[in-house]
């Protein structure tokens, strides 16, 4: 199967998986206001690209095969579940102030501040309950998934990094000093890279790796969640809206610092493919066929949205 038909057979198999473990509409008893699951699908179903749940399947398939895959599905859509909740939570008004997201009004938009709050709330508990759910037969193993998945979520890691980028934003609007390139570096490694680290690692457990290989999936995580983040300061400084279907732009009007701003375009862009680089170095050092990994961090780096 070529790069696309592969990315795309994924894809379709996280769909699925999130259409069969997220509460359905109209719910079934007794799980309360229809409202609250509306709002959850919305923005779970809004489209996306679905990177961090195809990165885990990529992963135990890499390990496992076929089995890994079909191992690794439950966690995928719970990765989805944390991610969606952080973008819901990420627009309100209260942190990035956006209007759009994946094309459509954001949550807040759609719906309303507080049922924005609920549905990211939601969201964050739907994940570990479709872990508990999906590894219950293999307690030990869902015991590690939500330890990864717990720490990368946390106020060390994503929501660290979140923090402190609002607190950079809020330094900057105060006439203080933007972030130092350290500071940035934390943030985008905390912020967004942390997701990505667990999207391998995790998949690399559901398909029965060992502490090894697990560590290398990790380093690539790292490098590739780097870029990752880079890329898209880079986008918001260079795409268009209905492109992005996020706003653009948004980065410099809120006075974020970012790669762009501190570094410039094309500083940014070399150290996005810099770090995509050391990312599939330590791709190329993992046992079994990594060729879709590779392809994918390449897309990755290349993405125009
Ligand atoms: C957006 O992530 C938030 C960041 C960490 C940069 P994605 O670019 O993966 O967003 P979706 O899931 O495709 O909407
Ligand atoms: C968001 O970073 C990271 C998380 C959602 C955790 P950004 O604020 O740059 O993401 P976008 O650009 O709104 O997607
Ligand atoms: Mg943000
Ligand atoms: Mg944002
Ligand atoms: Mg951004």
């Amino acid at each position: 199967m070529d790069f696309s038909n592969k990315l795309n057979a994924l894809a379709a198999r996280v769909e699925g998986t999130l259409d069969a473990l997220v509460p359905a509409l109209p719910p079934p008893a007794p799980a309360g206001p229809a409202r609250i699951h509306e709002a959850m699908r919305y923005s779970l179903r809004a489209g996306g690209k679905r990177l961090r749940p195809v990165l885990a399947l990529a992963a135990a398939e890499l390990a496992a095969g076929e089995a890994g895959v079909e191992s690794a599905l439950p966690v995928a859509a719970a990765l989805e579940c944390v991610h969606t909740y952080s973008l819901i939570h990420d627009d309100l008004p209260c942190m990035d102030d956006d209007d759009l997201r994946r094309g459509r009004p954001t949550c807040h938009r759609a719906f309303d501040e507080a049922t924005a709050l609920l549905a990211g709330d939601a969201l964050l508990n739907q994940a570990y309950l479709i872990l508990a759910e999906g590894y219950a037969e293999r307690p030990v193993l869902g015991l590690r998934l939500v330890r990864e998945l717990a720490a990368a979520a946390s106020g060390a890691r994503l929501v660290g990094g979140q923090m402190q980028d609002l607190l950079a934003e809020g330094a900057s609007a105060a006439g203080r000093p933007p972030a130092s390139a350290g500071e940035l570096e934390f943030i985008h490694l905390n912020k967004t890279a942390a997701m990505l680290e667990a999207s391998l690692v995790c998949g690399g457990l559901a398909g029965g790796l060992a502490a090894e290989p697990l560590e290398m999936l990790r380093r690539a995580g790292r490098h590739l969640g780097l870029a990752f983040q880079i890329v898209d300061d880079v986008l918001d400084a260079t795409a268009d809206t209905a492109v992005l279907g996020k706003t653009a732009g948004k980065d410099a009007r809120a006075g974020k610092t970012t790669y762009v701003s501190l570094h410039g375009l094309d500083t940014a862009r070399h150290l996005a493919a810099e770090e995509t680089a050391r990312a599939t170095d330590a791709l190329r050092s993992l046992p079994g066929d990594s060729a879709f990994l590779l392809h994918l961090a390449d897309r990755m780096l290349k993405r125009g949205s």
